[in-house]
């Protein structure tokens, strides 16, 4: 336990822990905020304002809010680069006064340690002015990461590619293809502002180590070529939900019914669907995935965020009527309750880097439909390397529906089962005592205990 002796009593030490306010960067920060708690840590979240994350559920952890000057900012995806820039320049006082009352009131020998999300870049400038040691949390994959610094270190032999280059493998980075790059591009050139944030969030200045949510038998390659290239210690010590508590981490109201009508279907035998937290699909793409969930007659549970749709958002008229009982559509559902349902035989996710965790962790195999940034190479990685997944070529009604069919109820979805349960036992056993995820854990409570 992380705990010191001060004047005859246990004072434990203080982890303040910044997340990047977005659902899928709250989630893994809180799991990891409780993992350390149960493990002899004092843990504050400190937040900015917006998208505040819910107290209640976690009373094991304090909360404090960062002033983010966010309100009647424009937070829209197309102006997400302004608002973090903006968040990073705002919270930077905040943060540096909290950290000084926080010194004084507990008068600690020891300084807390502060980990935070690498998108919060301004907390580097913060703990060095007031010396206070930090450490980053990657909550995305290692592989993206790898993959993201690679194609921008060859930049120059990449940009701008020929529109026929589309399907070729991008120079070094086997499976990756063009059509995987991991950020957006226009008319086939990088963005110099992708460019210019890319490097700067991912640089980690004056941290003493990196926490992954990932684990050495998934990502050993790209954690390994990382770690040559950070010089810090790594500590891979996921997947984190499996370790920290059950308790929600959502920012939207689940949907809870569903896990009712989960119960009334037969094993296996139904299809999961969501885009996560924060991309997009067009109208079209919406029409599409209705007709080819309705044509495949396998049951399914689809969640249709609000504002996930740009343009209208309303299904085709008799799709409720067609389907029936045999489909249900929620606005934001308990995920992890729903792949670890026994109902549930299939997951067709955009593949963010929790999703695809909470996929194969509940050996669950997938459809991937990735949309942005590291979702492709994610989504790749999926079916070509740890093949436990189905890319959708197409999103055409006909496409979704014979994809559908192939998981479902074909033999290459059995074929893909079988992998994903024997990946899923693997993690498992990462996790149990002389599994590299649980020793990388014990050793970062040693390591964050013994930061001067
Ligand atoms: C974002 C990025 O888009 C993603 O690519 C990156 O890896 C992390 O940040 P998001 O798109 O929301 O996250 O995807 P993901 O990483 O999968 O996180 C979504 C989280 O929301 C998951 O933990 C999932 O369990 C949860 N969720 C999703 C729900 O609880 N209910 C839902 O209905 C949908």
């Amino acid at each position: 336990m992380a705990m010191k002796k001060q004047g005859g009593g246990d004072k434990r030490r203080r982890v303040v822990l910044v997340p990047y306010p977005f659902q899928g960067h709250i989630t893994p920060m809180l799991q990891l905020g409780s993992i350390l708690q149960s493990r002899g840590f004092s843990v504050t979240v400190s937040h900015p304002q917006y998208n505040s994350p819910p107290p209640s559920a976690h009373p094991e952890l304090e909360f404090h809010s960062l002033y983010d000057g966010l309100a009647g900012y424009d937070m829209s995806f197309h102006n997400l680069l302004a608002a973090i820039y903006a968040m990073n320049e705002n919270c930077r006082a905040s943060l540096d006064e909290y950290l000084v009352q926080l010194m004084e009131k507990e008068e600690e020998e020891e300084k807390p340690v502060i980990i935070y999300d690498n998108i919060m870049f301004f907390v580097d400038a913060v703990a060095t002015h007031l010396k206070i040691p930090t450490i980053v949390l990657r909550p995305f994959s290692a592989i993206y990461l790898h993959s993201l610094l690679s194609v921008l270190q060859q930049s120059d032999a990449i940009f701008p590619f020929q529109d026929d280059s589309i399907l070729e493998p991008l120079p070094d980075l086997h499976p990756l293809r063009f059509k995987d790059l991991p950020f957006p591009t226009i008319n086939n050139d990088v963005l110099e502002p992708v460019v210019e944030f890319s490097v700067r969030s991912n640089d980690i200045r004056s941290s003493v180590a990196c926490i992954w949510n990932s684990l050495e038998e998934l990502e050993h390659s790209a954690l390994s070529k990382l770690q040559q290239r950070y010089k810090v210690p790594f500590f891979p010590i996921g997947p984190f939900h499996k370790r920290a508590s059950d308790s929600s981490t959502s920012l939207l109201e689940e949907d809870t019914s569903c896990l009712e009508w989960l119960d009334r279907q037969a094993p296996g035998s139904v299809l999961y669907i969501s885009i996560g937290s924060l991309v997009n699909i067009s109208e079209k793409d919406l029409v599409e995935t209705a007709w080819g969930l309705a044509n495949s007659e396998q049951p399914f549970l689809w969640v249709v965020r609000p504002g996930s749709v740009n343009g209208c958002d309303q299904l085709p008229e008799d799709f409720e009527r067609v389907i029936g009982d045999r489909g249900r559509i929620v606005k934001w559902a308990p995920q992890r309750s729903v792949l670890s349902h026994r109902a549930v035989g299939g997951f067709m996710s955009h593949c963010g880097w929790n999703s695809t965790l909470e996929s194969i962790s509940e050996g669950v195999p997938m459809i991937c439909t990735p949309v942005i940034s590291d979702q492709p190479v994610n989504a790749r990685y999926i079916s070509q390397v740890w093949k436990v997944g189905l890319e959708l070529e197409k999103a055409e009604r006909g496409v979704v529906e014979t994809t559908i069919r192939k998981l479902m109820v074909g033999s290459e979805g059995r074929e893909l089962r079988k992998r994903v349960v024997d990946l899923k036992l693997k993690l498992e056993s990462c996790m149990q005592k002389g599994g590299s995820s649980y020793q990388a854990l014990d050793e970062l409570v040693e390591f964050i205990s013994s930061l001067p």
